[in-house]
């Protein structure tokens, strides 16, 4: 038998490891310090959050009071109705008290408008009602020539 020298067992050890690192799908046997990883910038600091990201700013309309035909309970109106949208979603609609009701709970239960005390609550429809009721549809409602 020929003698196994030590060139043989270099050459087999390279070889079985060149094999195992193929084999190697996984990775386990590469780590990453044999690798130049690139350093990654960490991402800059994130304010932390705030439990209403909304708070403080400013709603989305330049809308005043006034711009809400005077009456009783419109200023309660224009401040609780407002924080979200503007006048004229609410200009836009006529409706009996009933059905404002509805919109109000719309509003709470879809839109997570904050709770209103019941006395306010109560104002608020009173004014929405004797200010947007139904609009009658009437002959020459739809005519823009008239
Ligand atoms: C917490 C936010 C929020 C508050 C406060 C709020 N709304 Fe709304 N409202 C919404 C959103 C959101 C919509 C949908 C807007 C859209 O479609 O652009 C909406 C839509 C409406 C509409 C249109 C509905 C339709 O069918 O077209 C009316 C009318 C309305 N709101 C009335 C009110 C009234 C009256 C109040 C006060 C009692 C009020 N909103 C308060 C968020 C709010």
């Amino acid at each position: 038998m020929r003698e196994i020298t030590v060139t043989h067992v270099v050459v087999i050890t390279l070889a079985a490891t060149f094999i195992l690192l193929g084999l190697d799908r996984a990775g386990e046997l590469r780590p990453n310090r044999l690798v130049y990883v690139l350093p990654v910038a960490k991402p800059a600091a994130v304010a932390a959050p705030q439990h209403d990201p909304d708070k403080g700013k400013p709603p989305p309309h330049n809308d005043k009071p006034e711009d809400l035909p005077d009456g009783k309970g419109r200023d309660v109106t224009f401040y609780t109705c407002t924080a979200c949208h503007g006048v004229a979603l609410i200009k836009a609609q006529g409706l009996t008290r009933e059905l404002w009701d509805s919109t109000f709970d719309l509003m709470l239960e879809k839109h997570r408008m904050p709770p209103v005390p019941a006395a306010e609550r109560g104002e608020i429809l009173d004014y929405l009602a004797a200010t947007f009721p139904p609009r009658r549809r009437g002959r020459g409602d739809d005519n823009p020539f008239k």
